[in-house]
């Protein structure tokens, strides 16, 4: 090898690399205080609230897709549409390789809101109560910073407003859609009304569960509740399939094993003195392996048929797929975490960024990390006003609005980095030696 060539590669290394992570670290911070400017915050708080107002559930999104798409014109971003119905998929930087993802979902809940407050939901039913109003907000609010500072991005940042997370596996429909099949990578979040604002949470490996619901009609023959001899009492038979559905976790899995079958729904009879002639349950069952959720899907349709027949009853039971699909569960990349690790360090301070145990919660994400390595996390935003905040999913949730600039921060500093330090092998930023 020339050693002129060597010695003048060496020096770029070494005066490139130190400047490039020192200018990743101040870029990082710099984002956090662009996003919290009047003019940034206020802009964001007022689409959070806009959605908020209007919440749509899954594949309905269509205002909420609106809202975006007028966002993205006036930033003078580029998109797709529709993908997955309501989904937008929007592009900022060079249109090059390398692509990263940032994802968010778009859809609300059907359930009441309860707080009584000057933006409460205008749509008796409906509520953003999982925070997804602030997800959306949080991801044009990085795509207004990004906006701002295109001079960075080396590569194309893939903004994804995704549908229908809240079970209805959007997140399945926009990886077929083809529309992400030059990603290198993705990034998403949730907000987490029991963890502190500005602290940011998650994990390497295993962080969500695969999740699946069932739903089973147990038939019997209606009668006289006085003369059960002539009947066959389906809420008898309904009531020890709940209970023998409790022994699969409890006798067949691996304690270590960590599963969860829940029976949340049960609808049976009408009257006090009918026996009626069926019962209707259902519910969900978690595991974080992929054999453990088959295994828990063949045993509970077994044991509800099974079940049902010592009771001379029938039963059907389905998993209703279509609607609801499996979601597998949610794996963190490794090498994302570690990303992960230095860029919120850089953002919200190395104190600030927290290991978490896995939960047995789901989230349609993982169907991304199926086909490309993605990486979840959870951004703290309790009040410090309010020392008990409600959970996500109830009726009383309330996002602190002081979470946005975090999120947008966050989002944003993890894909300029990510593209910065994933450009062409032989580079100098690159650590690898033996290139030279
Ligand atoms: C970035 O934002 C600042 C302050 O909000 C503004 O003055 C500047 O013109 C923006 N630059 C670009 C390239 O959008
Ligand atoms: C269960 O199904 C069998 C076979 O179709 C039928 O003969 C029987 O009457 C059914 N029993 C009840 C309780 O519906």
């Amino acid at each position: 090898m020339n050693i002129l060539k060597w010695v003048f590669t060496i020096l770029i290394v070494s005066l490139l690399k130190p400047q490039i992570s020192i200018g990743v670290s101040e870029i990082s911070q710099e984002f956090l205080e662009f996003a919290k400017k009047d003019g940034v915050f206020d802009w964001m708080v007022g689409i959070r609230r806009k959605i908020h107002e209007n919440p749509e559930v899954g594949y309905e999104e269509f205002e909420t897709s609106k809202i975006i798409r007028e966002e993205l014109d006036k930033l003078g971003i580029f998109y797709k549409h529709p993908v997955a119905v309501t989904g937008v998929v929007g592009f900022i930087g060079s249109g090059e390789p390398p692509f990263v993802g940032l994802r968010a979902d778009m859809d609300a809940l059907s359930m009441q809101e309860m707080v009584e407050w000057k933006h409460k939901s205008k749509v008796p039913g409906k509520m953003h109560a999982c925070g997804h109003d602030g997800h959306v907000t949080m991801l044009l609010g990085a795509a207004k910073i990004l906006k701002n500072h295109t001079h960075l991005l080396k590569g194309t940042v893939v903004l994804v407003f995704q549908p229908a997370e809240e079970g209805g596996g959007g997140a399945k429909q926009v990886v077929d859609s083809g529309s992400l099949e030059n990603l290198k990578a993705i990034f998403g979040l949730h907000v987490s009304p029991g963890h502190p604002l500005g602290q940011a949470f998650s994990r390497s490996g295993t962080l969500l569960a695969g999740s699946g619901f069932f739903e089973a009609v147990i038939t019997g023959k209606g009668g006289h509740a006085a003369i059960p001899q002539h009947s066959i009492d389906p809420i008898l038979a309904a009531s020890n399939v709940v209970v023998s559905l409790q022994h699969l976790v409890s006798r067949e899995a691996d304690p270590l094993d960590s599963q969860v079958v829940t029976v949340a729904k049960f609808h049976g009879g009408g009257a006090f003195n009918v026996i009626p002639d069926s019962v209707t349950i259902g519910g969900t069952f978690r595991a974080f392996s992929k054999e453990s959720f088959m295994q828990l899907r063949q045993r509970i349709e077994e044991v509800i048929i099974g079940q049902a027949t010592v009771h001379r009853c029938n039963a059907t039971v389905e998993f209703s797929t279509k609607a609801k699909p499996f979601f597998p569960a949610t794996i963190n990349d490794d090498g994302l975490h570690r990303h992960f690790q230095k860029v919120a360090g850089d953002v919200l301070g190395v104190e600030n960024v927290k290991e978490m145990p896995p939960l047995m919660g789901a989230e349609d994400f993982s169907f991304y990390q199926e086909v490309m390595p993605g990486y979840f996390y959870f951004i703290g935003m309790k009040n410090e006003k309010n020392g008990n905040p409600a959970s996500l999913h109830s009726p009383f949730f309330e996002l602190n609005e002081d979470v946005l600039p975090y999120g947008a921060a966050m989002q944003s500093a993890l894909a300029v980095t990510y593209l910065l330090e994933n450009q062409h092998p032989g580079t100098p930023v690159s650590e690898d030696h033996d290139e030279l």
